[in-house]
């Protein structure tokens, strides 16, 4: 697929310039990031995101964030932009539902370093939420072989499983996620769809452009066993796995005041895929919560459990087997 754009945009070039197709794209004209009632424009460039797209440098006013518990997504990098309008803030009054300006947009890029034999970070999708008069809104740019443009993929679009290698190296999948998928993950609760900027996520550097003050998270009296746990399950399961109103399986929770209630000595949900006790304090092995997460992707699984998350992941997080090992064990 990669391939067969970059195939276009040669063809293309022959005939006439084309906006995506520039050896090292920039910006001209004007940006949709500043008229998001304007349809989406066609190539990443014509947003206004990125000032430069082969460096990732963000464009006038988008600001560079990272969540402290980030998801984990198959090893990729990630780079995540906000673009506020001009004076606007994030109000903060209901700690819970965060509302975020019409006009605001967020981007997050995904980058490997060293595929297919080339050095630094090679992008494959950026990733858009942004907020119209009329609600929230998804989109996806596929990256091009160069590094250079990305190209928006139609409303609707579905699961694709590209293939990709290091430099000489066996082929791995990397899944471009259909638009329902970002659904599943990001509108699992209720409230706003942004999910790595709230009261328990809060990236340090968008701390001027909130309202008000953030709520800490409950570290205290907590072991470091248990903290990196909770870290680990605030970034990569509590957007579904809440307590409150939303999904098929909200009211089991992992939020940090609800993790250990839940989970110590409780058995699954009736409807689970797996019957089991949820953590065995001092027995990973025997816990369901660590079953899901890290022996369901082991090569030949057989026993009921679905792999959790049950989306997002083509290559398994080594950190996740170490750290509910470690926080298992010490109970
Ligand atoms: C497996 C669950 C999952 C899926 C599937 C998923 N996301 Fe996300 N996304 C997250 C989480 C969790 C965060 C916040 C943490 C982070 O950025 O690492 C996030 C962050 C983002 C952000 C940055 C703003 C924010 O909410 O923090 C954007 C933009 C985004 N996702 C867009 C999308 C789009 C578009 C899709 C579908 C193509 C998608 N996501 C699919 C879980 C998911
Ligand atoms: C996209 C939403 C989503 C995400 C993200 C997600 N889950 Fe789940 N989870 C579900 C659903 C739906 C079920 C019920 C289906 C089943 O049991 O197989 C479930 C079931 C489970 C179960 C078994 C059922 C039970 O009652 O205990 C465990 C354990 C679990 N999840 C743990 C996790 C952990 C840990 C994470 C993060 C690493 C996670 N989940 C992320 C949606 C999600």
């Amino acid at each position: 697929m990669a391939r067969a754009f970059a195939l276009l945009c040669t063809l293309a070039l022959l005939a006439a310039p084309l906006a995506g197709c520039d050896d090292d794209a920039e910006p001209a004209g004007p940006r949709w990031i500043d008229d998001v009632e304007a349809p989406l424009p066609d190539w990443l460039s014509e947003t206004g995101l990125y000032g430069r797209m082969a460096t990732f440098t963000p464009g006038d006013g988008v600001r560079a964030y990272q969540p402290p518990h980030p998801l984990w997504s198959s090893g990729t990098q990630k780079d995540r932009l906000l673009f506020l309008p001009a004076g606007a803030t994030i109000a903060t009054d209901d700690p819970w539902a965060w509302d975020f300006p019409v006009g605001t947009v967020l981007a997050k890029t995904f980058a490997y370093s060293d595929i297919e034999g080339r050095q630094g970070a090679v992008a494959m999708e950026t990733r858009l939420l942004y907020r119209r008069a009329g609600g929230w809104g998804y989109a996806q740019y596929h990256w091009n072989v160069e590094g250079t443009e990305a190209r928006r993929r139609d409303a609707d679009w579905p699961e694709e499983v590209l293939e990709l290698h290091y430099a000489g190296d066996l082929a791995f999948p990397y899944t471009l996620p259909g638009e329902i998928d970002c659904k599943s993950c990001h509108e699992a609760r209720e409230g706003p769809p942004v999910l790595g900027i709230s009261n328990r996520n809060l990236p340090e550097e968008l701390g001027n452009v909130l309202t008000g003050p953030a709520q800490a998270l409950p570290a205290e009296g907590r072991t470091p066993e248990e903290t990196a746990a909770m870290q680990y399950l605030l970034g990569n399961c509590v957007h579904c796995h809440h307590g409150g109103e939303g999904n098929d399986n909200a009211t089991y929770s992992l939020l940090p005041a609800d993790l250990v209630a839940h989970t110590v000595n409780q058995p699954t949900e009736s409807s689970a895929s797996g019957d089991g006790i949820r953590v065995v304090p001092g027995d990973a092995e025997g816990s369901a919560l660590f079953e899901a997460v890290v022996r369901t992707r082991e090569p030949g699984y057989r026993g009921q459990f679905k792999p959790m998350p049950p989306l997002g992941i083509d290559q398994v997080d080594p950190e996740a087997a170490r750290i509910l090992r470690a926080w298992i064990e010490s109970l």
